[in-house]
């Protein structure tokens, strides 16, 4: 049974004061928070067995390598990855996304096409904006409505046989939207284009499978998934990891070194040149590992409950409105007060020991389309409360009074 209390109870920082108040932490969609369960395989780590991998005979090398690796066969069992080495550490989601974009390069012809969505995170368009720039491929763009969903018969007519790439998160980190990624994939697969999901949003509360799904690469963060940052993963089909060009060179990477020719090392090595976060993979596997304990299930549909919860009192406010109001959404709620900018609100919510995230959201298109400046976001996480929501709506109704 899912007890919100014993939760938290994992969660040291949770019951910590900010400018003498409760700590209400609403910003779960720019970072998680870190459960003892992980924190305590940080200092494990640390000491006992700290030491680089994949190079040492000596025990600590070997027991290092052993929980790296284990670590990513807890990542490949939970995104049902096919092989082990899909699976690539990098240092998050933006890490995953430029090497994908980067490897492409060689492959893109001028004139070919690659398709984003209009909801992006900066970092899902400006990787291929440079990539277009190198190669002369062109960037099309799936529209959104006013709920902030992406409108699928557009996204028809962009595709052609000159589409190579189709890029889309899997959910809006400013609105929250969750994106038919279904449907995105097989008509992208029907003209032969490849699909890159990113999953940062998603993955910390949506369990995808990347066999059933077909998806060509799915990228997602450690930090969002109560784990370190500085880490991530980027799957890959097999089949085109083998296709991409190495990102980075140096040690680890290769198979042969001469001044003549270097060849390279099979997968996932080829992608993870130099000493890569030892620690953050063997942390990010933990923390995947303490979230489905709790389960997947359970944790959207309490989230779920939280998002209903706080939606209706928001709505209540008067002035407020909310950007994203699909039904499709995870438990983020991107809203202003008529007239006050959300900086300023932002501000006030802090002084009340709240955090928000303020401010474009790494999502400028989003915020063009709405002409607003940002909006102020609360995103909740599975050991968030109903009692938290009511001290956010108390909190705003104060900063209406105050700025109004
Ligand atoms: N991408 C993160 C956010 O949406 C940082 O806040």
């Amino acid at each position: 049974m899912f007890n919100v209390e014993d939760i938290r109870k994992d969660f040291p920082i949770l019951s910590r004061q900010v400018n003498g108040k409760p700590l209400v932490y609403f910003d779960n969609a720019a970072t998680s928070q870190t459960p003892q369960q992980v924190i305590d395989v940080i200092v494990d780590y640390y000491s006992n067995y700290n030491a680089n991998i994949h190079r040492g005979v000596h025990t600590l090398s070997q027991e290092a390598t052993d929980k790296y690796e284990q670590a990513r066969h807890a990542i490949q069992k939970h995104f049902n990855a096919k092989f082990a080495h899909e699976i690539i550490f990098t240092s998050g989601t933006t890490h995953s996304i430029n090497l994908v974009a980067n490897g492409f390069s060689s492959i893109l012809k001028k004139g070919d096409e690659i398709i984003v969505s209009a909801l992006e995170h900066h970092s899902n368009i400006v990787p291929w904006q440079m990539l277009c720039e190198r190669t002369g491929a062109v960037l099309k763009v799936i529209p959104m409505n006013q709920d902030g969903e992406l409108i699928m018969s557009e996204y028809d007519t962009l595709l052609s046989n000159k589409t190579k790439l189709v890029f889309v998160n899997h959910v809006s980190n400013a609105l929250g939207t969750i994106n038919p990624i279904e449907y995105i994939i097989e008509k992208a697969h029907q003209v032969a284009a490849a699909v890159l999901i990113d999953g940062a949003q998603s993955c910390p509360h949506i369990k995808p499978d990347v066999q059933a799904l077909d998806v060509d690469f799915y990228v997602a963060s450690g930090h969002k998934m109560c784990g370190p940052t500085g880490v991530g993963m980027l799957y890959g089909k097999e089949s085109w990891l083998k296709k991409l060009p190495p990102y980075q060179g140096g040690g680890e990477m290769i198979a042969e070194v001469t001044f003549e020719k270097t060849t390279y090392a099979e997968l996932p090595h080829k992608f993870e040149a130099g000493t890569p976060n030892i620690c953050g993979g063997i942390a990010f596997g933990a923390a995947i590992n303490y979230m489905n304990a709790i389960g997947f299930d359970t944790i959207a549909s309490y989230e779920h409950e939280l998002l209903e919860y706080a939606t209706n009192k928001l709505l209540e406010i008067d002035g407020l409105k909310i950007y994203g109001t699909s039904q499709h959404k995870t438990s983020v709620i991107s809203f202003n007060l008529e007239n006050i900018h959300p900086y300023d609100v932002g501000s006030i919510l802090d002084k009340m020991g709240i955090a928000v995230r303020t401010g474009h959201h790494c999502a400028q298109p989003i915020m063009d389309y709405f002409k607003i400046p940002g909006t102020v976001r609360a995103s909740f996480s599975f050991y968030n409360t109903k009692a938290e929501i009511d001290s956010l709506v108390a909190a705003v109704k104060k900063a209406k009074m105050m700025l109004a």
